[in-house]
């Protein structure tokens, strides 16, 4: 024990603050499988790396005297600490403490590092698990959320800012991540939604639980609104490492350098033999990114939504990139509502921090029917032809197969501003296909045709001759060059070194108006 009384003071309130809700409630919290927020911070950080702000601030009691004791820390801890040697500011809300609530002073500890990380273009990662408003605080609280909300949005496309939801996360605590670049969840254990099942019985009377609600299988897979999940809160908390490694700190750096680990050999030299040469034959597009990214450097985003469209952050060559495919072995890799959002926003976020895009194309076209023209496939599918004309990044696309119609002109096509436009030998770029085609522009000639089917049949074959082959679009010059499949990874390599120091200032404008 120090000596010095001023000393055993700062030990006993630095044991205060870090005691939390108290022990039965941290005891609670562990009955649950669940971490306290600076267990949380002791795996997100490389070891011995955190340092705490704003420790000892309280909050001011509240306008229903509920919470009248002083709460240390006010229910969240905040900082900064490092993540492979790169620093990052941190909060990790505390449920044990009022349930992780939002109140004046937790709102104003949030912004301060959200403030820190932008004036000193840093990441900004959150530990999200909270009650949302803290009710007895009233419109304090309120008033604290809109302060994140919106220094969520000025601090987005500067910094990446990383959720990661580790318990119920209601109101405010599920819409603070929904403005940040990447939300990972733990299966089982964390919840996003506006209104808890308590509120939900009370104003329409059903009864839900909180998985069927807003759990990590819901966001992953139903409503597209998580990028990742975990099984434990340690894997979670290692897929935020993982995804800043791909990452600059701000849009003003580049990503850390990493060592290249080279292609998967095997993988490279099957890409020849990918595409089956039934052209309504399907194949993972998955094995071909797989094949031309560097070994086991690929971490897929979203990769249970709208699986007919694959985004993921990737490194080829050890070059931080986005990749975007379409899926031909998910409805054929059509491109529907919600593959478009997907891409669309991917595509905006690999552009603002400075990732090249590497695109790989098999579509049939856009999904047609009611359901997506009532839906707003016009409204969806413009956002991604807004985000590939607009990123100024290095575009790199790969046609594989199929490149028909809309999905031809809106995956990084050369028109859009893709740069380097490479084409498999398998390649179709056509409006559509052979048989709709020939249907629609030969449709008096087989109707006139006393046996229509031999006549359709040999227009169909006619119509794949001239197009079922990159050379007619080659011709023209709308690909850049076709090349064996198993070229890919060395000509991807070439063009993003070559395309390394690209400069497209943007126009002189406040902002395009995208279709949100
Ligand atoms: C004050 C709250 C609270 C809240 C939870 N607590 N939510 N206190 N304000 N919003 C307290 C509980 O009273 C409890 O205190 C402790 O936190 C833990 O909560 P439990 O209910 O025991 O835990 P659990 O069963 O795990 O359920 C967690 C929960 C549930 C799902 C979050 O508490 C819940 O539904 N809360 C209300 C959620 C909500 O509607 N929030 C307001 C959103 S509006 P004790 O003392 O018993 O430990 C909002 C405004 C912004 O956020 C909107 C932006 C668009």
């Amino acid at each position: 024990m120090p000596k010095d009384p001023r000393l055993t003071e700062l030990h006993r309130m630095r044991a205060k603050t870090r005691a939390g809700g108290g022990v039965e409630r941290v005891a609670r919290q562990h009955a649950k499988g669940k971490l306290t927020a600076r267990e949380r911070l002791a795996l997100l950080l490389d070891r011995g790396t955190f340092h705490e702000l704003e420790q000892f601030v309280e909050h001011r009691g509240d306008e229903l005297g509920v919470s009248e004791e002083k709460i240390p820390g006010d229910g969240v801890v905040t900082g900064y600490g490092q993540i492979d040697g790169r620093t990052v500011y941190v909060y990790a809300q505390d449920f044990t403490v009022l349930g992780g609530t939002l109140g004046e002073m937790h709102a104003a500890k949030i912004c301060r590092v959200m403030d820190l990380a932008v004036q000193n273009g840093k990441p900004v990662v959150g530990l999200l698990d909270s009650g949302g408003a803290r009710i007895q605080e009233g419109v304090r609280a309120l008033r604290g959320y809109a302060e994140i909300f919106k220094r969520n949005v000025l601090a987005s496309g500067i910094v990446p800012q990383v959720s990661v939801m580790l318990g119920p996360c209601a109101g405010g605590a599920a819409y603070s991540p929904a403005l940040t670049d990447i939300i990972i969840m733990v299966e089982k254990q964390s919840f996003m939604f506006l209104t808890g099942p308590d509120v939900i019985k009370s104003v329409t009377n059903e009864i839900v639980d909180h998985e069927s609600l807003g759990g990590a299988e819901v966001h992953t897979s139903v409503s597209g609104t998580a990028h990742l999940a975990a099984a434990s809160e340690k894997d979670a908390l290692a897929l935020a490492r993982r995804v800043l490694s791909y990452l600059p700190s701000s849009n003003t750096g580049e990503p850390p350098a990493a060592s290249a680990s080279g292609p998967d050999k095997a993988l490279e030299a099957a890409l020849n033999d990918t595409v089956p040469l039934d052209p309504l034959e399907p194949y993972s597009m998955h094995a071909v990114i797989e094949a031309v990214a560097d070994r086991g450097a690929f971490l897929e985003l979203m990769p249970s939504w709208a699986k007919n469209a694959v985004t993921g952050l990737a490194r080829i060559g050890g070059r931080s990139l986005g990749v975007v495919a379409n899926e031909p072995s998910v409805i054929a890799g059509v491109m529907d509502i919600n593959s478009a959002d997907k891409i669309a926003r991917f595509v905006r976020f690999c552009d603002a921090f400075r990732l090249p895009i590497v695109t790989f194309v098999d579509s049939p076209g856009f999904l047609p029917g009611v359901t997506q023209e009532q839906g707003g496939v016009i409204r969806h599918g413009a956002k991604v032809l807004y985000a590939y004309a607009e990123a100024s990044v290095p575009k790199v696309s790969v046609v594989t197969r199929k490149a028909y119609g809309g999905a031809y002109i809106v995956m990084s096509s050369k028109y859009l501003g893709s740069d380097v436009n490479l084409a498999w030998p398998s390649a179709e770029i056509a409006v559509m296909g052979a048989e709709g085609a020939v249907n629609i522009l030969f449709r008096d000639e087989i109707a006139a045709a006393p046996d229509p089917e031999p006549v359709r049949a040999k227009l169909a074959a006619d119509y794949r001759r001239k197009f079922s082959s990159p050379y007619t679009a080659a011709a023209l010059g709308t690909v850049d060059d076709v090349i064996e499949p198993a070229e890919t990874r060395a000509k991807v390599i070439a063009a993003l070194e070559a395309l390394k120091d690209k400069q497209m200032p943007p126009p002189p404008r406040k902002h395009g108006n995208m279709p949100v």
